[in-house]
């Protein structure tokens, strides 16, 4: 049975990569930041309906960025599925921008990569980024005007001190896919890469269980806050069904996907309307 080591299975997006994962049979070995954090996965709904039993494990990494923290950890591991990151939210990021999404976000890339380039054993990796990292966030008046394709790439990256955690959430997506490309380039390991890049994803967070996280945390709160009567600035981006992006971090594991790519996730064109069309570039 192949294993997939998944970062991010306590997170939106990273749930339910987790839940498709082990409905499609794979063993999943889930890295937590704390154990702790394991408890709220086992109690979900969603895993006791599976009873996955010994096909799940979980191992504790408190810091994705420390050397040579995942050496151990991916023995064994046939795919790398790399979801976790710091996203924006109204709570817990702090006044260090940069420490808080730029290091976990690239240094936690390229150390997951260096680590998988030691173990032979690994055909893929897939890695979640987003429509963020190929935006020129710098000019949001152009960037909603423009229409990125599969060869679009910005190098106008914000630079630190960062003004918003926007700001800082963009530019750490940005340096990670550009430093993801130069490694690989560089290393030219015996696996590929494919790189998810979805527009702002909405879908039921399972592991969300008071209803005022939903409004602090998550991109789900952008779509849930006018509904309560707040305000929530708009969003340039498109949008994409959680489904569809679990989905596809799923079907980039298959034989047939062509690696060192990158699909670009959004649904039903730039009204946002719709759901599931998937692009995919180079
Ligand atoms: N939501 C969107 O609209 C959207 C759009 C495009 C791309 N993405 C990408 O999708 C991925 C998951 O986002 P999400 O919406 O699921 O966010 P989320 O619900 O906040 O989940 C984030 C996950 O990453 C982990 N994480 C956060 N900071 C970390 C750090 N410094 N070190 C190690 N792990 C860390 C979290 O672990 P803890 O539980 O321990 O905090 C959690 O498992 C991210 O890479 C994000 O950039 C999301």
């Amino acid at each position: 049975m192949e294993t997939i080591f998944l970062t991010g299975a306590t997170g939106h997006v990273g749930f339910r990569v987790f839940i498709l994962a082990l409905q499609a049979e794979y063993s999943v070995r889930a890295a937590v930041r704390s154990l702790t954090k394991s408890e709220a996965i086992l109690a979900s709904q969603p895993i006791k309906a599976l009873n996955p039993g010994p096909r799940l494990n979980f191992v504790e990494i408190p810091d994705l960025t420390a050397e040579g923290a995942l050496d151990e950890v991916l023995e064994g591991v046939t795919f790398v599925v790399h979801v976790a990151a710091p996203i924006t939210s109204t709570v817990g990021i702090g006044d260090d921008l940069e420490a808080h999404f730029i290091g976990p976000s690239v240094q936690g890339t390229l150390n997951l990569l260096r680590s998988a380039s030691r173990h032979a054993g690994i055909r893929r990796v897939v890695i979640t980024s987003s429509l963020a990292a190929i935006v020129d966030t710098t000019n949001i008046e152009e960037a909603t005007r423009t229409v990125l394709n599969e060869h679009s790439r910005t190098f106008r990256i914000p630079r630190p001190p960062y003004s918003t955690s926007v700001q800082a959430y963009c530019a750490a997506k940005a340096l990670a896919l550009n430093a993801a490309k130069a490694w690989m380039k560089e290393q030219q390991p015996s696996f590929g890469v494919t790189h998810i890049l979805p527009g702002d994803v909405y879908g039921p967070n399972e592991l969300v269980t008071d209803p005022d996280d939903m409004l602090q945390m998550g991109t789900n709160r952008i779509l849930l806050t006018p509904v309560v009567g707040g305000h929530h600035d708009p969003s340039a981006s498109t949008t994409i069904h959680l489904d569809d992006v679990a989905n596809a971090h799923i079907a980039a594991l298959r034989p047939e996907m062509p690696t060192n790519r990158l699909y670009l996730l959004h649904s039903g064109g730039v009204s946002g309307k719709g759901r599931g069309l998937v692009r995919n570039c180079s």
